[in-house]
């Protein structure tokens, strides 16, 4: 019996979102095949989209790296998962450990290789990762891209030391996820976020202050007053080179910021030092390792934490989600369900 894979053609908006039917795959040697019960947006799906992402879309790909799903069949060599795990996948095919490279990095599920919005999903064995059991399929396809970059992010080189300061910025979900991995570690938690409603939402999700940027255009001095004058020892900036330099702003000394956002700078805004005269590690990050993945689900399971969803989509509706993603303000991941 066929089954049902959405396919994208790139810089053709949501016209390029287009289904195919799907034989059930056959799992070539160290593949596993998956039954897809659930996959999320991310915003690198809307730039491979319109062509602004690093690595080019593959036209007729199948989309999202985002996803989880039980295995069906693996084929031969294949020890690492077993037919009825759940498992989800990583976002780089190759990279397992160890530091990343640019080879490394140009191979992307969802972009260049298929990925989950599909019925079925093939996985080299060594993408393969099991998902925490307590998580529901929707939060477990949460989980590859913005919780572990926020989980790679705040926890590489150095995590914080429990008491430390954190700066959140951005209330995306890597945002979101970087406020409860930062609390799981014992951090007190500053976020900046744009309205009283978000601001809210995130003290309930355990941020010990919140600055709303719109109110509070200057939101780094108010970090600072809010730090005694020293700055965050951790900032994770989930918006972009628009807010790096008042994140740098508000980073102390020998603080570590790191980039995560890839909004791109205003038209004509100033260059110059881009450290703005401080002493600190600046650095940017590409999601993680499969070793990062599983450690920080291991982390997450011992404390229970979930991922926050905005909203569940059913698979036939996957072009209303992207949608939904781009022009509703999402608190939260966007997922798609397979589950009728
Ligand atoms: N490097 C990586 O590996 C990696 C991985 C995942 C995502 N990313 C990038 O990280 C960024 C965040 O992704 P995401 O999935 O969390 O969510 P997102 O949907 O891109 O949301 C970003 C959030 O940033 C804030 N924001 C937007 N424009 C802003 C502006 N002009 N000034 C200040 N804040 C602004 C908004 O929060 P408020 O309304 O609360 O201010 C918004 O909710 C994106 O650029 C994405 O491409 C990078």
């Amino acid at each position: 019996m066929n089954a049902i894979a959405y396919q994208m053609d790139p810089l053709r908006g949501l016209a390029g979102l287009s289904t195919r039917t799907q034989e059930i795959p056959v799992a070539g040697p160290h593949q596993v095949v998956v039954k897809v019960r659930a996959a999320s947006i991310n915003r690198r799906d809307i730039m491979l989209m319109e062509g602004k992402y690093p690595v080019t879309m593959r036209p007729g790909v199948v989309p999202l790296v985002d996803g989880v799903g039980e295995v069906i069949a693996v084929g031969d060599g294949v020890t690492r998962a077993r037919i009825g795990d759940r498992v989800t996948g990583t976002y780089f095919v190759g990279w397992v450990d160890g530091p990343q490279t640019q080879a490394l990095g140009s191979q992307q599920y969802g972009a260049n290789h298929d990925g989950w919005l599909a019925e079925y999903a093939v996985l080299q064995e060594e993408s393969v990762v099991h998902v925490p059991a307590y998580l529901t399929d929707e939060e477990a396809a949460s989980l590859t891209c913005a919780g572990l970059v926020a989980w790679a992010g705040l926890t590489k080189p150095v995590p914080p030391s429990p008491g430390a300061t954190v700066l959140t910025v951005g209330t995306g979900p890597v945002g979101l996820f970087a406020i409860q991995h930062a609390k799981m570690l014992g951090a007190r938690v500053i976020s900046i976020t744009s309205s009283p409603d978000k601001a809210e939402r995130l003290r309930k999700l355990g941020a010990d202050e919140v600055i709303d940027r719109k109110q509070t255009p200057d939101w780094e001095n108010a970090v600072l007053d809010l730090t005694g004058g020293d700055g965050a020892d951790h900032v994770i900036d989930a918006v972009g080179m628009i807010t790096l330099p008042k994140s740098i702003a508000a980073a102390a000394y020998n603080s570590q910021v790191t980039l995560i956002g890839a909004f791109p700078a205003p038209a004509g805004a100033p260059t110059g030092d881009p450290l703005g005269g401080k002493y600190l590690a600046l650095r940017r990050v590409a999601v993680g390792s499969r070793t990062d993945l599983e450690d920080m689900n291991r982390a997450l399971a011992e404390h229970g934490v979930r991922p926050v969803i905005d909203r569940v989509f059913p698979f036939e509706q996957a072009a209303e989600a992207y949608r939904y993603f781009e022009e509703g303000d999402p608190f939260g991941k966007v997922v798609i369900s397979l589950r009728s």
